[in-house]
């Protein structure tokens, strides 16, 4: 946990609530976290997703691991130290973007379940919907893709600490949902997240 190191400081609640910004926007924010390891599909799926969802006239916002860590979180590395904050800090983030009205779609490696679970219990305490996606392919399956081939250098020790193959891997235990990207359509896969959506009332429809 975080130690919390200002003093005398309080929350400072303003005249328009949630629910007012919910109300105006017509929708329920909820943060849709996908985990899994680098190549297995997570930002191909909130892509699409993003994409279905701006369609049914819902606002989202992706958070991405590569995007964030070239800006709010250019000074962290993939220490566990370091993995740890980069989660903790895009948590209170996603958080922000649903309190503000938004579906927040985060995809980060996340490779710690108590990083991960520490996101949910922030959103929990807040009242907020926290959704984990679990999107679970095989080391094998994600090493073939190699699609920004760090998984060769990582096989060539050029890089140190590669989830899965030199660093762990915590897969969630009890995940909303799971997505085998290898097994699925990418259709099937935002069709699967969007029946959820529909369940928890944040979509009307799927
Ligand atoms: S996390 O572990 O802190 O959640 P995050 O999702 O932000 O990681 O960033 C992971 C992305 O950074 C991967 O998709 C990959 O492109 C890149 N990357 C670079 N080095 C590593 C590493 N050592 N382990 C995992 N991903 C890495």
């Amino acid at each position: 946990m975080t130690e919390q190191k200002a003093t005398n400081v309080t929350w400072h609640h303003g005249e328009v609530t949630r629910a007012d910004r919910y109300q105006l926007l017509q929708q329920k924010g909820a943060t849709i976290w996908f985990t899994g390891l680098s190549g297995s599909g997570k930002s191909t799926v909130a892509v699409a997703l993003e994409a279905a969802l701006h369609q049914r006239g819902k606002l989202c916002y992706r958070l991405d691991g590569d995007n964030v860590r070239l800006g709010i979180n250019k000074n962290l590395g993939f220490s566990a130290e370091d993995r740890t904050e980069n989660i903790r800090r895009i948590g209170e983030i996603s958080k922000l973007f649903v309190d503000a009205g938004v579906i927040a779609l985060s995809s980060f490696v996340s490779p710690y379940r108590a990083d991960r679970d520490l996101v949910r219990a922030l959103h929990e305490a807040a009242g907020i919907d926290f959704i984990e996606v679990y999107v679970d392919v095989p080391l094998a399956v994600a090493e073939e893709r190699d699609p920004k081939g760090l998984y060769k250098k990582a096989r060539a020790g050029e890089i140190k600490n590669f989830t899965g193959i030199s660093d762990p891997y915590e897969a969630p235990l009890t995940p909303e949902l799971v997505l085998p990207s290898h097994e699925m359509s990418l259709e099937d896969e935002v069709d699967a997240v969007l029946k959820l959506l529909h369940a928890r009332g944040i979509v009307p429809n799927a």
